[in-house]
């Protein structure tokens, strides 16, 4: 069996530079999204060390159809970066439930199967690390975007628990939650407050605070002071406060 690096939601935005990075510090890397072109040329950039899987890994089944892929390859899973995710702006009641529903799929049925599937083998071999992207958006609810924040709550409140039930196991597991990035997330989430720009970042910088802290074995890793910040404000303001603020910023 070959260890792997499998990153989930490769063909953009932060997955895209988890993969470069990853590449970078030497590992055999395994991209999935839907859109090949964009894997192929990420694939081609990267060098020898890519292997390519188009998925809709929302699609029932999918996840496990990858899995079987890669153990049918002879590929290990060492390092999983729960990344693909997708959001949805809008009142929870005029939203089409289909698509909500599919996001929760992604952001937690994908995860929550991944993380599963790969722990057996990291178990045995008594090493590896889950990486899961949540977001700043885990700490508090998110008027117009009810449904997103809340799959984030989830990862977040998984992956803590993971992170202890692993301890002493061999196996890091961290969350990662980025605040708003330039990435494609925002305008396919339907993101449209221009005032949202003076709080966007760039993703390298989310991409290193996440893969450091699962070097270290952090449960939560928060990029950016602002983000710091804004994440545990909620620990001294009520929560009914916290919800005018996420209100008023009219996503
Ligand atoms: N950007 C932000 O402001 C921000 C802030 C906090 C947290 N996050 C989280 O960061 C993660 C990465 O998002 P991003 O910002 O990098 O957004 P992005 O640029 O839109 O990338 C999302 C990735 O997920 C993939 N994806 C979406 N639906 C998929 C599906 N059904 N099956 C397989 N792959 C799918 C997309 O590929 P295809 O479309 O080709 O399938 C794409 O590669 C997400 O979990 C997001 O919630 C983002």
């Amino acid at each position: 069996m070959r260890s792997v690096t499998l990153v989930t939601g490769t063909s953009s935005g932060l997955g895209a530079e988890f993969a470069r990075a990853c590449a970078r510090r030497g590992d055999e890397v395994v991209l999935v999204a839907r859109r090949r072109d964009r894997l192929e040329a990420l694939a081609a950039e990267i060098g020898g060390k890519a292997h390519l899987f188009t998925a809709d890994l929302a699609a029932p089944g999918a996840a496990g159809r990858l899995m079987a892929e890669l153990a049918a390859r002879s590929l290990a899973v060492e390092t999983l970066i729960n990344n693909a995710g997708v959001g949805l702006t809008g009142r929870f009641a005029d939203l089409p439930i289909d698509q909500q529903r599919a996001m929760i799929d992604l952001n937690i049925g994908v995860l929550v199967e991944l993380t599963h599937a790969v722990l057996p083998q990291m178990r045995e071999r008594r090493q590896g690390a889950i990486l899961n992207v949540a977001s700043t958006g885990a700490f508090q609810a998110g008027p117009r975007i009810a449904v997103y924040f809340a799959t984030k709550s989830f990862v977040l409140s998984f992956t803590e628990a993971l992170h202890h039930e692993l301890k002493g196991s061999g196996i890091r597991v961290t969350a990662l939650c980025p605040g708003p990035t330039a990435t494609e997330f925002g305008p396919l989430a339907g993101f449209r407050n221009p005032r949202l720009r003076h709080f966007i970042g760039p993703p390298g910088p989310v991409v290193r605070a996440g893969l450091a802290g699962l070097d270290r074995n952090r449960a939560i890793v928060i990029p950016g002071l602002a983000n710091k910040i804004s994440a545990q404000s909620n620990r001294f303001i009520p929560r009914a406060v916290m919800r005018r603020i996420a209100a008023s910023l009219k996503l």
